[in-house]
């Protein structure tokens, strides 16, 4: 076990949760980046390492968890899409998917995914969902997809042969090469009902000169795999679907809204800063 545990609840058993805080874990250092409180020093040490590299960080962070927010309106609003599978979720943080979602659609269920046991510790946050709808959380890795395919729960909460807007944010980077994350991508669409939506954002090897290069050394360094990739490696991760204006882009120029998020004096919205990230959403034709 790890210096510090948190408990987890699964009916009536409580078991502890070893969260490992000797070293970075990327939901927590995500946190850390978001102003959150559920990290430890070993993931700040790294939060100050990527700000380092990377000084855009934290307004890339929230640029990214706003693009997440107008992605999900719009697949509420104007795909219509009632059903959710957020996979790579993270920390739990105000506002997520299924507040978005069933802000718009009260009926709206999500089901996230993560494999980090503070996530699993701290996913109560996630199903104070609306009454009409639900919402449901499966610790499972995302390399294996069979395994999330095969939740019980999964199944329970959605309804695969209805349209789903599956996400995974910021995720498919820490994927293991090994894994194949195309082919994981592939497996999990190849599931869903025509009219579905794949929503994806990945840290971008060609937008940010060679800041990536150097959170792929940090991260190894600290035992964890990352790996930046280019503009059209990442629409590759689309390959067989239609994307939907604007394309693959950074998430700060996704649809931008007029809406101001300042981080001291800077705006996450505007033409000046490119968050080196790539944003994109795209349909399932047939
Ligand atoms: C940077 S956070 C992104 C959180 C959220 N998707 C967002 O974009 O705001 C990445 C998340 O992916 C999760 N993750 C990394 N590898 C994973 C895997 N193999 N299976 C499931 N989750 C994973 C981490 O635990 C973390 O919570």
């Amino acid at each position: 076990m790890g210096d510090a545990q948190e408990w987890m609840t699964q009916g009536d058993v409580r078991e502890p949760v070893d969260l490992k805080t000797d070293r970075p874990h990327a939901a927590r250092v995500y946190d850390v980046l978001l102003g959150g409180k559920t990290n430890y020093p070993s993931d700040r040490a790294m939060a100050e390492q990527v700000v380092a590299n990377v000084p855009s960080a934290r307004l890339t962070a929230l640029a990214n968890r706003s693009f997440i927010h107008r992605a999900t309106r719009y697949l509420a609003a104007d795909a219509g899409i009632r059903q959710f599978l957020d996979i790579g979720t993270g920390i739990p943080t105000s506002p997520n998917v299924h507040e978005i979602a069933q802000g718009v659609a009260p009926d709206s269920r999500v089901v996230y995914v993560d494999n980090d046991p503070i996530v699993l510790a701290h996913s109560r946050a996630l199903h104070i969902g609306h009454p009409e709808g639900r919402t449901a959380y499966i610790e499972a890795d995302a390399a294996d997809p069979d395994g999330v395919l095969a939740a019980g729960v999964l199944h329970d909460t959605l309804d695969l042969s209805r349209p789903v807007a599956l996400s995974m944010c910021l995720l498919l980077h820490w994927l293991p090469v090994d894994a194949d994350p195309y082919a994981v991508v592939r497996r999990l669409v190849g599931e869903l009902a025509p009219g579905s939506c794949l929503v994806i954002t990945h840290l971008a090897r060609d937008l940010d000169q060679d800041g990536s290069g150097g959170l792929e050394s940090d991260f190894k360094a600290s035992g964890s795999q990352l790996k930046a990739r280019t503009k059209d490696q990442v629409a590759r991760f689309f390959d067989g679907l239609t994307l939907v204006e604007p394309g693959i882009v950074p998430p700060n120029r996704w649809r931008p809204e007029p809406v101001v998020v300042e981080v001291g004096s800077a705006d996450t919205n505007t033409d000046e800063y490119t968050a080196p990230v790539w944003a994109g959403v795209a349909v399932k034709d047939s």
